[in-house]
């Protein structure tokens, strides 16, 4: 008996690792953390697979789910939304089954900053205005943010950032990022990436507060940087004509001689 970590993706259900989908489709149990998890997903697992919404569960009650799957020797695949690397609740769930010798593998998935970037035709690190993307959030009930990862902390290096679970904190974003971007620097909303009803809105931070209907709650991500929509930017070194490299040796004295 094993328990899959699967990462779910940010929502469509096609941008689903094969591996996952194989996992889930192997699976007799299957866990999905249902506030974020869509359906669709589930439309993979086997017929008469048992299928828990552990969205109102305990982490307690989804320990004894997959004690009683172990107990059964059933395998089960455990769903949680975008990429498990990052705000999934995985962490404390594989220690306690690393507790209780049961044992685990963990697939990752598409996260939503890269279904974002994609829904806005965006790379978010151009050369020349930004190498670096930041993947935070700001403080919530239940989560603190540690002394040192203040969004303006991340601001101050000009950074790409990525802001999480923070759609409903718009006033602090603006407050916190303006000293640092300046009230021209472009944001870009993006709720419910790859879901049917997606929207995005392109703004900046002066006129962020009043572009972002209310209607947009929860699932969306704030990407604040200058690399968003800027056509002005430098070409990469890598692909230019005179760049000596090792899969395309240039001039006389190439640094890389191609082997004969
Ligand atoms: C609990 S975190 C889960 C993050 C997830 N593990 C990931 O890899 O993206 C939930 C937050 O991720 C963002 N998010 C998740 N799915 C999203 C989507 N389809 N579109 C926009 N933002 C999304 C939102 O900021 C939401 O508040």
């Amino acid at each position: 008996m094993t328990v899959h970590f699967i990462g779910a993706g940010p929502g469509a259900p096609d941008l689903l690792t094969l591996r996952g989908r194989d996992l889930i489709a192997a699976s007799p149990v299957c866990l999905y953390a249902g506030s974020l998890v869509p359906e669709g997903v589930l439309a993979h697992c086997p017929p008469g697979a048992r299928i828990v919404n552990t969205a109102a569960l305990s982490l307690d009650e989804i320990i004894a789910e997959i004690a009683a799957a172990d107990a059964e020797g059933k395998d089960v695949a455990r769903l949680h939304s975008g990429d498990l690397s990052i705000w999934s609740a995985m962490g404390e769930q594989l220690r306690r089954l690393r507790a209780l010798g049961i044992p685990y593998t963990v697939t990752p998935g598409v996260p939503s900053f890269s279904a974002a970037a994609a829904a806005l035709e965006a790379e978010l690190t151009l050369p020349g205005l930004a190498q670096t993307v930041v993947l935070t959030r700001t403080a919530g009930r239940a989560s603190a943010m540690p002394e040192g990862e203040k969004l303006a902390a991340f601001a101050a290096t000009g950074a790409v950032l990525a802001i999480h679970l923070s759609i409903h904190l718009l006033d602090k974003v603006i407050a916190e990022l303006t000293p640092h971007y300046g009230a021209d620097c472009p944001v870009a909303i993006v709720w419910r990436a790859s879901w049917p009803d997606q929207r995005i809105v392109r703004t900046t931070l002066a006129t962020l507060d009043a572009a972002v209907g209310a209607e947009m709650e929860r699932t969306a991500l704030i990407l604040v940087g200058r690399t968003l929509g800027s056509a002005d930017f430098d070409e990469s070194r890598l692909y230019a004509a005179d760049y000596d490299r090792r899969y395309r040796p240039v001039g006389a004295a190439p640094r890389f001689p191609e082997e004969t």
